[in-house]
């Protein structure tokens, strides 16, 4: 039997390259976003608590209901904003869900979605599995700001959705409250869906504000905000997230998310929601991965690697232009190989792969991860 792909393009990902290619010579991996430290013990105590006091069949479609109310709190303490936890909120299997089923619910064939690149690399598939057209707008490094009349010009009577995401993977970068503002004016009066990726919402540093899309009424009115419990609570394997959308907006959401996942892990849940109660759990963030990122940079400030420090995210993206012409991917390779560092090439987030000569490094490592990392970085 001969079957045609769906994604005809889409081989395996560069991070499962690189992370096996780690393994393979026993590199230090900077390369996937996920920690090498465990999360906190409280937490996965709630959860087996959970699992031991009968958290174990179905949980309500939208999520367990401790755990939206403790959504909803946490929107109103950062935000200031009102999200009903009945029918605004709903859990997810990890962001990556949400996103897909965003996409799922609102694109059809041949409309289109702006895309920022470069950009992470579940949105332009979920686009095209949807019959969607991307339509890309590049942020030019070193600072990957937007060009808010490139993508005014981009805007046509076929565009669906825009999908923003900060603080921004790869690159570090965050959108200001005038680029929510622009966001907001070339959105208003259109009938346009702005999915917001706001998965390092708590990972924003220098006392930077984190600019979400519900802190706008207007954007607020049409937009999804996606988040992810997996990258605020340092367990990326427990695939847990959520969205929060107005109620019109979620009536549809829920309409196929209840025939893909219909609900999401209970216990989990439930341990969330508990964890939760002590906003500390996710403030204290901030300041945790900016002490990392602060102590990489302060270690590797002598390389010939160029850098600005990353204003949001665990990734930090490193220019080696004065070091090497070589095409990123190549260099990523050799480092990982020859020098025993790996990373992530920035042009694999681009669909033209235009080569900056940069390469993403995760920071969400321990200290002493980070120092032998830079050990390594500064011998280059
Ligand atoms: C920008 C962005 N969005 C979404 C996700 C997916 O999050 P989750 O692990 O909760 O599915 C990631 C994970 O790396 C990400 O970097």
């Amino acid at each position: 039997m001969q079957h045609a792909s769906k994604l005809p393009h889409v081989g395996t990902t560069i991070f499962t390259i690189m992370s096996a290619l780690a393994k393979a010579h026993n590199a230090i991996n900077l390369s996937q976003g996920f920690p090498d430290f465990g999360g906190d013990p409280k937490l996965s105590d709630l959860v087996c608590k959970a699992m031991n006091s009968g958290y174990n069949q179905y949980a309500p479609m939208y999520g367990n209901l401790e755990l939206r109310i403790a959504i909803a709190k946490k929107m109103e303490l950062l935000y200031q904003t009102e999200y009903h936890p009945e029918h605004e909120i709903t859990v997810t299997a990890g962001a990556t869900q949400a996103i897909f089923t965003i996409i799922n619910t609102f694109v059809r064939l041949d409309d289109e979605v702006i895309i920022f690149e470069p950009a992470y690399d579940s949105y332009e598939p979920a686009v095209k599995l949807n019959g969607g057209k991307p339509i890309t707008v590049q942020l030019e490094a070193p600072d990957f700001e937007v060009n808010w009349n490139a993508v005014r010009e981009k805007l046509s009577s076929r565009t669906k959705m825009i999908i923003i995401n900060t603080p921004h993977n790869p690159s570090g970068t965050v959108f200001s409250k005038d680029d929510m503002l622009n966001l907001q004016k070339l959105t208003k009066n259109t009938n346009i869906i702005v999915l917001s990726d706001e998965v390092y919402e708590h990972m924003i540093y220098d006392g930077e504000k984190h600019q979400s899309a519900c802190l706008f009424a207007d954007l607020k009115s049409r937009s999804f905000v996606v988040s992810s419990f997996c990258k605020t609570f340092h367990n990326t394997g427990w695939r847990i997230g959520y969205c929060c959308a107005p109620k019109e907006l979620m009536d549809l959401f829920m309409q196929v998310h209840q025939f893909n996942v219909f609900c999401v892990h209970h216990p989990t849940q439930k341990g969330i929601a508990d964890y939760m109660q002590e906003p500390k759990h996710y403030l204290e963030l901030a300041l945790f991965y900016q002490k990392k990122r602060d102590l990489f940079l302060s270690l590797i400030q002598d390389s010939r690697f160029r850098f600005k420090p990353s204003k949001g995210t665990y990734f930090q993206v490193l220019d080696y232009s004065q070091i090497t012409e070589e095409y990123d991917v190549d260099y990523a390779r050799r480092l990982t190989i020859r020098s025993g560092i790996a990373s992530i090439p920035l042009s694999v987030f681009n669909t033209n792969h235009m080569d900056k000569k940069i390469l993403r490094f995760c920071f969400a490592k321990k200290d002493d991860t980070l120092k032998r990392a830079a050990e390594i970085l500064n011998t280059i």
